[in-house]
């Protein structure tokens, strides 16, 4: 039976309806055994969940499915070396979300969870949303002001209550916190049922590689969902004997909001709050990661590090990406213009990056 745990005092609890973080007062992870049975996977339709018993729901029938995952994994050049991109946007709610969504919104089936409150920049908020307004679950979403229109109206779209927060993300997340007293928090940073939901990003890459884990992932990084889930899913596949390492972890985040490369630049464990400015990377933008702590182990345990990337590279690399066929948001283009950083200094490297948002959604911040 899986538990939560503590990795700050060690301490662990059985799952339960309302319990968020530890008494602590740190994040709690998913203790899990997975299974990854090949035969099996391969007869299986192409969507995440063809991993089935390596994500922690105990029974098919609380599964809530839309068909996601299995997104493409596309060969493309940078100045000469060959990348792979795993194509996120194409989710039912446009941006990787979904990947966390799905899981964590069949965990509160499970738990037969009736409403939810989230706080999010958009795009997480989006995913809760939809998956909630499938499953008939009552859903609050806490949202920063200057969250681009098209994730606003997307979230008010699946019928979720909206709030609008004066202030920046972490006032937002204080706000959604004080709700979540009475209200089950569904938040993709604090719930690991979110992460063991992102870590199918980790066995997609490894099956469509032919089960293989490549050299090094270049990843966007705000609260790390995506990192970290791709870190758990890797770290899970290596214990299982499925892969020989994890791969090396590069984060990207913008130089206009980058408290993960400070922290790890100056060797640092946590992560200290840091002044931010404006960036249209909206969705990396987040100066105080919940875990902070365990994004900066997970970089250091794998020999990767942290990239940041100015304003004007964001602007290029989306421009670069439109003229290719993708049309993605700034945030995922934040993440190209890290990984031509990265590539600049490697030789011969199995590299995989991705596209993670849709561009449709922040099409005025584009127009800015
Ligand atoms: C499109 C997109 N990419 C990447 C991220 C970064 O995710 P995280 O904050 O979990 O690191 C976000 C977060 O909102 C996002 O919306
Ligand atoms: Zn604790």
């Amino acid at each position: 039976m899986e538990k939560f745990h503590c990795s700050n005092c060690d301490r662990s609890y059985s799952i339960d309806r309302q319990r968020w973080r530890c008494d602590c007062g740190s994040f709690l992870d998913l203790e899990f055994k997975p299974k990854f049975p090949i035969k099996k996977i391969l007869k299986r339709d192409p969507t995440l969940w063809r991993y089935r018993e390596a994500i922690p729901i105990l029974q098919d029938e609380h599964i809530l499915s839309m068909g996601e995952g299995f997104t493409p994994l596309e060969e493309m050049e940078f100045n000469g070396h060959r990348v792979l991109l795993k194509i996120d946007y194409l989710f039912p709610t446009g941006s990787y979300k979904d990947r966390g969504a799905t899981v964590l919104v069949s965990k509160l089936r499970e738990l037969g969870i009736r409403k939810v409150v989230e706080d999010s920049s958009g795009n997480a908020g989006s995913a809760i949303a939809a998956y909630c307004a499938r499953a008939g679950i009552e859903c609050e979403i806490y949202v920063p002001q200057s969250t681009s229109s098209g994730k606003l109206v997307q979230i008010q779209a699946y019928g979720a209550t909206f709030k609008k927060v004066e202030g920046s993300r972490e006032k937002t997340a204080e706000v959604a916190k004080e709700a979540a007293s009475k209200i089950y928090y569904a938040s993709h940073c604090w719930n690991p049922f979110f992460l063991h939901g992102t870590k199918t990003f980790a066995f997609e890459i490894w099956e469509q590689m032919g089960w293989k884990a490549p050299d090094a992932l270049v990843l966007p990084v705000g609260h790390g969902t995506l990192l970290l889930g791709a870190y758990i899913g890797f770290k899970e596949l290596n214990e299982a004997g499925k892969v020989e390492r994890i791969p090396r972890l590069v984060g990207i985040q913008s130089t206009a909001c980058a408290p993960l490369y400070q922290a790890f630049k100056k060797g640092w464990r946590e992560t200290l709050p840091i002044e931010k400015k404006e960036t249209m990377a909206e969705g990396i933008a987040i100066a105080n990661p919940v875990r902070g702590s365990q994004i900066l182990e997970a970089i250091r345990e794998t020999n990767g590090e942290i990239l940041t990337v100015t304003e004007k590279e964001i602007g290029v690399a989306l421009k670069q990406m439109s003229r290719k066929g993708h049309f993605i948001e700034p945030t995922s283009a934040a993440t190209i213009a890290g990984l031509k950083k990265y590539l600049k200094n490697i030789k011969k490297e199995v590299v995989v990056s991705t596209l993670t948002g849709m561009g449709l959604k922040s099409v005025e911040k584009m127009l800015k």
